[in-house]
């Protein structure tokens, strides 16, 4: 596995894949790698001649108060679970390469960022990772990138860039990774003190129970965002950002479950933010 530091040699190599007309898989990440990052780079491994992964803690995409600084950094570990996956480059930009002292252009999504964590974090939030994305798309030049829906909004604000800014660039989204009590991986879940781990659980276990009220013929967004709401404000411990059921496409609230919708949510326990989401209809699916 290939280390690329420097912003001309990846352009380099990028100019050379083009050329062996191979195909290139991009897995995008902020390091600390868990399972559900690794089953992105094996899914690109599988599917391109080459695959790159990108590890870059964006400054830009964490708003002020926010954990930059505590952001969990496992530089080496990183390097052999990403060689494990069979990833062939790893790209690992300095924030001063990225972010040159002059620099001042940046992409945003106007309306699918306004919502969700685009009201909990701030609209700035997304347009750090939409510039990101953007400038990574262009080093990299991939055929194929890869993101999680875990971070559901992400995925979709990307699909509409690339959209918009005529990326020639096929985004494929992946299912979420969860450890066995369904707790969905999340770099920052190694942040979680161990005494509040069992409560972190509190939002999944609201949009199960959403989906469940869903089979049972419960299509009223109010009375099921009330009752998953409630669920986990039981523990004054917990701080709830939002628990949302919004259209997939749009992520604009429903009134009625008559189709599939997404049900996100965003909460702190123990000082870490953590999301989540369910994707369901009437007619399910329900499980995952
Ligand atoms: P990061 O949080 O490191 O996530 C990198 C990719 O892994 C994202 O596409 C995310 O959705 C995916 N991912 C994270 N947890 C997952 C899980 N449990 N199951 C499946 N996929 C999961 O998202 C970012 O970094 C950044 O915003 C980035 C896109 C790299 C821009 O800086």
């Amino acid at each position: 596995m290939r280390i690329i530091e420097s912003l001309e040699e990846m352009h380099a190599e990028a100019a050379d894949i083009a050329a062996r007309r191979a195909e290139c898989g991009f897995v995008p990440t902020m390091g600390a790698l868990h399972e559900g990052h690794l089953s992105l780079m094996e899914r690109a491994v599988a599917e391109n001649d080459v695959t790159v992964a990108s590890v870059f803690v964006n400054p830009t995409q964490f708003m002020p108060g926010e954990d930059f600084d505590n952001y969990p950094r496992t530089w080496e570990e990183d390097l052999d679970a990403a060689e494990q996956a069979g990833v062939d480059i790893i790209f690992h930009p300095t924030a001063e390469q990225m972010y040159p002292p002059r620099a001042q252009t940046s992409v945003l999504v106007h309306t699918l960022t306004q919502g969700l964590c685009g009201m909990s974090r701030g609209q700035g939030h997304f347009r750090g990772v939409t510039t990101v994305v953007a400038k990574l798309f262009n080093l990299v030049r991939p055929t194929r990138a890869y993101f999680g829906q875990k971070d559901a909004q992400q995925a979709l604000v990307i699909q509409r860039m690339v959209i918009d800014l005529n990326f020639n660039i096929e985004i494929i989204v992946c299912p979420i990774v969860r450890e066995e009590d369904g707790l969905a991986l999340s770099s920052r879940n190694r942040n979680i003190p161990p005494e509040y781990r069992d409560r972190a659980l509190a939002l999944r276990e609201a949009l199960v129970r959403g989906r469940n009220l869903i089979r049972d013929g419960q299509y009223d967004a109010f009375q099921l965002t009330n009752v998953m709401q409630e669920m986990v404000l039981q523990d004054p411990d917990i701080e709830l950002d939002y628990l949302d059921i919004v259209s997939p496409e749009t992520l604009e609230e429903v009134e009625r479950v008559d189709d599939l919708v997404l049900i996100a949510g965003a909460m702190k326990i123990g000082g870490v933010r953590l999301i989540d989401n369910i994707l369901v209809g009437p007619d399910g699916p329900w499980s995952d």
